[in-house]
């Protein structure tokens, strides 16, 4: 589906490296930002997702680097190819849905790495190529559970406030040096993130919504708002749901 996205400013001579960009959000993110004019750096685990990207877009539009983002060494190796990045789309995530007792430690560890640490590691590294030159974007995906804690959703709620709570800091330390931080808090999206979700009462609060999710193209076209803003103007938080879903 094509942006309906208006806006005479365009990201022609950017790069955007984008975290997750193998699947879901991060992969409408990436052909978002390149019909914009951006040369992506795409990373994610699946190296065959990533060469489908490719096939895509194109070698002069992407380059792919596959690995784990819960790895350091790896993370090391990404910033180090990264160098000319003016956009970060820090969007790599896990989530899984149960009740809050029936959660295993290590579901928990699961969540907390790649959302917070791992989250955490990419985005600092790459604010201090940014600050070095003196400007660049931060765009944090985060969630609507960055401001709620709903039932089945505790840890994954809690990693979305830290991961808030990060790029809040990150903006009010890092402004003075020419960042932007944005973040991007969606409803629900239809994508593959709730596949490990199988818990019956995740499947029967699914079943039971009375609403369409986003799709992901439709959380892109926000990303691609945020960094085509004006000079002077840095869109904090963008916070988008379904029609019907919202929260009393
Ligand atoms: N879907 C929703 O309803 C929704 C709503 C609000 C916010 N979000 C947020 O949006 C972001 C993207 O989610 P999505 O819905 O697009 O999910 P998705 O389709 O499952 O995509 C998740 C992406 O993260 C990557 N990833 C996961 N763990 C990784 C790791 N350890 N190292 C490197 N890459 C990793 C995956 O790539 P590989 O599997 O190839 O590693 C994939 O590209 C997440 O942060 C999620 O919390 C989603």
């Amino acid at each position: 589906m094509k942006s309906l996205l208006v806006i005479s400013r365009d990201l022609s001579g950017k790069t955007a490296l984008v975290t997750g960009a193998s699947a879901g959000i991060g992969k409408a993110t990436v052909a978002a930002l390149i019909e914009h004019g951006a040369k992506i750096i795409a990373t994610g685990r699946r190296q065959e997702a990533l060469d489908a990207l490719l096939r895509e877009h194109g070698a002069h539009r992407v380059k792919a680097i596959a690995g784990d983002l819960n790895d350091g060494n790896f993370v090391a190796r990404l910033v180090a190819e990264a160098t000319e990045v003016e956009i970060l789309v820090s969007n790599a995530g896990v989530l899984k849905y149960a009740p809050i007792l029936d959660l295993t430690y290590e579901d928990m560890e699961n969540m907390i790495g790649t959302n917070v640490l791992a989250s955490f590691r990419v985005t600092h590294e790459i604010a201090k190529v940014m600050v070095k030159r003196g400007r660049g974007h931060i765009v944090v995906m985060t969630s609507t559970a960055a401001r709620e804690v709903y039932p089945l959703g505790s840890i994954y709620c809690a990693t979305k406030h830290a991961l808030s709570a990060f790029a809040r800091a990150l903006r009010v330390e890092l402004q003075s040096k020419g960042l932007k931080v944005s973040e991007i808090a969606p409803g629900m999206v239809d994508t593959d993130i709730r596949n490990d979700s199988d818990h019956p009462a995740v499947i029967a609060a699914v079943n039971a919504r009375k609403f369409e999710p986003l799709t992901p193209e439709e959380v892109a076209e926000a990303v691609v708002y945020a960094v085509l803003s004006s000079e002077n103007s840095a869109h904090d938080l963008i916070e988008l749901r379904p029609r019907g879903a919202a929260a009393g």
